[in-house]
């Protein structure tokens, strides 16, 4: 598929022929498997400033937490106990967790279960951390790559390049890590033409995962009166990911749960999708990563009705990439 091809696809309101065939390919590369990952987002700190996110350094109303290290491994023990074999570490960018703390962590979280993956999704560090967290256990790293057209990227990460983000995911990929990217679709000025060339960057860099989510607007970010993403427009980039990608696991992103409450969920694993995060979270601290206004909070039986429901089978193995190794 070409570009231009790609970009009709996106356009063509015909979305049951697509879905159909993204599904038959889901279905012939990876199975029937839905992954479940245990997600604890430990910190809403953010040192950085993104345009669309509510986690930015700075939005002063934000109430701003820190798990401990010890509220860290409990919420990793809950997931461990629930028989999930991923933990999900997650948090702004905040560097308030040094290298030995989250390498502690790591180590920590991993010997709960000797079948446990940890991945982290801690933003932007040093290269050298990178190198630790993997020494010390980390299986998986994810780093959405958020847009693959430059200007747009420098437009909405003021004084941040989309280069080196690119560095930064080759080089997570060097050091063994499975590599997750992803895009938000409907960011304010992005064009279908941007959103095929996200498809293509995914199909040529063939990562371990890609999460594909819609832009919400968020109360007290630059992008407060944007219009948000369209839900049909972000399962036809998960439709055309799946084709292109064929074996790349693709996360229902809560941001898609959360604009479409009720279809967002059966409707992206009809449409290619085949990982779940749910959330692990202290309950009391989730309404406070509010990376987005109303953050929808997928929860382990939700999850697991709505697998039975589309006929599919809960798996909370590890689920690891298909294509682990990259090319
Ligand atoms: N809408 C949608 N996704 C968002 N993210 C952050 N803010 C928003 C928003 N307003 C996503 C980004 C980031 C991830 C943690 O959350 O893709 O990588």
């Amino acid at each position: 598929m070409n570009k231009h091809t790609i970009v009709d696809y996106l356009r063509n309101p015909n979305d049951p022929v697509l879905f159909k065939q993204a599904d038959a390919v889901r279905r012939k590369f990876c199975g029937n498997a839905v992954f479940i990952r245990g997600l604890v987002e430990f910190s809403n700190h953010c040192c950085r400033n993104c345009l669309y996110c509510g986690l930015r350094g700075n939005n002063r109303v934000l109430r701003r937490y820190r798990l401990s290290p010890d509220a860290i491994v409990a919420a990793g023990r809950t997931i461990v106990k629930r028989g999930i074999r991923t933990v999900v570490l997650q948090s702004g960018d905040d560097f308030f967790y040094t290298r030995p703390m989250l390498c502690s962590i790591i180590k920590r979280i991993k010997s709960l279960h000797p079948d446990t993956a940890v991945t982290l999704s801690v933003g932007e560090r040093r290269l050298d951390d990178y190198r630790a967290f993997r020494d010390a256990g980390a299986d998986r790293y994810l780093l959405k790559h958020e847009t693959i057209n430059p200007r747009l990227y420098t437009a909405v990460h003021p004084g941040h390049r989309l280069s080196r983000r690119l560095r930064i995911l080759e080089t997570l990929r060097k050091l063994g890590y499975q590599v997750g990217v992803g895009i938000i679709v409907g960011l304010p000025g992005q064009t279908l033409d941007d959103l095929a060339e996200d498809i293509m960057f995914m199909r040529d860099w063939m990562p371990g995962m890609a999460g594909i989510g819609p832009f919400i607007p968020q109360q007290h970010t630059p992008f407060r009166d944007h219009v948000p993403g369209d839900c049909a427009t972000v399962l036809r980039v998960l439709a055309l990911t799946r084709i292109m990608t064929k074996t790349v696991l693709l996360p229902v992103t809560t941001a898609l749960s959360s604009i479409a409450p009720g279809e967002g969920l059966p409707c992206a694993l009809k449409a290619g999708a085949n990982v779940i995060m749910v959330n692990f979270t202290p309950r009391e601290k989730r309404r406070q990563y509010a990376i987005y206004d109303n953050k929808a909070a997928v929860g382990f039986k939700k999850a697991c009705t709505v697998i039975r429901q589309v006929r599919r089978v809960i798996s909370l193995e590890r689920g690891d990439a298909f294509s682990a190794e990259g090319k």
